[in-house]
């Protein structure tokens, strides 16, 4: 039976970290817990997980210095949803612009009276940064080409539900692996939880000592596509390349994009994931991306109970009698 307030504790663990920093830190059964925690919090039958209070009284802001869509929108829903207070602050048009610092404004917001932070910015290591300055729990929602472990969770939490389980699977990465923070964090939770890791992409987008993370490397999608069960396609970052690192655009679809006819070549219950936003005809072909392997929108949905399960476990309390 589920129970209105999910404990902090689940299986063997209880929760104790105050800040969600990457993936990479944490323990197979924390990342057990917070998946164990998302199941309590989505919703059977309606369009979004109901409303708790065990956040009622506290402050959660967004701090986005980069653009975002879903991770800024679902962090702000998971936290009304669990009845906190929100404050959504966004670089462009802040006093950012006048030349204050980065500490100096999470600080200045801090002192309203927060108890999370969920922070987004292009410098990796930028939340833990704050981290040390601040006194309320930190969320990296995304930090340069470091990690987002919001959006790594979200991912297996979809796995997990789709399939079934994680151990024993063969995901593979196929893309932007030098740029992509959600490669990172697909690789370092998926390794935890004991599925077989393939990057995927050209030499010049694949880290040369990205294996020392315990992945597999493959340059021809076409070899490595009949063994994935899940395949989950990142965006090219070109907002992080400093110059091309393909000859073309054309080129890169042909080779690692996702069209109908590639996907002849998997699995008929391939799992195909892509972290969004999507540069539709580039990565995924538009039949591709809507069509019945794709779990897109079922990840965007997911993401919402993840979120809550993060926000719950890192600030939240009993609701009242
Ligand atoms: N996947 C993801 O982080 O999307 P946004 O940049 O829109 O938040």
């Amino acid at each position: 039976m589920k129970v209105d307030l999910p404990a902090r504790e689940s299986g063997k663990m209880i929760w104790t970290r105050r800040h969600l920093l990457g993936l990479e830190e944490l323990h197979p059964q924390e990342i057990v817990t917070i998946l164990d925690m998302a199941e309590e919090f989505t919703d059977s039958g309606g369009n979004r997980p109901r409303k708790r209070t065990n956040l009622r009284g506290k402050v959660v802001v967004n701090l986005f210095f980069e653009p975002s869509t879903r991770t800024r929108t679902s962090f702000g829903l998971a936290a009304r949803q669990l009845g906190a207070d929100t404050i959504d602050f966004s670089s462009s048009g802040s006093s950012v612009s006048k030349g204050e610092t980065f500490i100096d404004t999470a600080k200045n917001i801090e002192a309203l009276g927060i108890d999370l932070a969920v922070v987004r910015h292009s410098v990796p290591g930028a939340p833990h940064l704050l981290s040390q300055h601040l006194n309320c729990g930190v969320v990296n929602a995304g930090d340069g080409a470091h990690e987002h472990p919001t959006q790594g969770l979200l991912d297996i939490f979809t796995i997990r539900q789709v399939k079934g389980h994680v151990e024993g699977l063969t995901v593979g990465l196929v893309g932007d692996i030098a740029h992509s923070r959600v490669a990172r964090s697909n690789i370092h939770g998926l390794l935890k939880l004991g599925a077989r890791v393939i990057v995927c992409g050209p030499s010049t987008l694949i880290p040369p000592t990205v294996e020392r993370l315990g992945v597999e490397v493959a340059h021809r999608l076409d070899d490595i596509l009949p063994l994935c069960d899940v395949v989950n396609v990142l965006r090219i970052q070109f907002e992080r390349q400093r110059s091309g690192l393909f000859p073309s655009i054309q080129e890169y679809s042909r080779l690692f994009g996702m069209h109908s006819e590639r996907l002849r070549r998997a699995k008929p219950d391939l799992l195909l994931l892509a972290p969004g936003p999507i540069n539709r005809g580039v990565e995924l072909t538009p039949e591709v991306a809507d069509g019945p392997n794709s779990a897109i929108l079922k990840q965007v949905k997911n993401g919402l109970a993840v979120r809550m399960a993060v926000l719950y476990l890192l600030a939240g309390q009993p609701p009242e009698a």
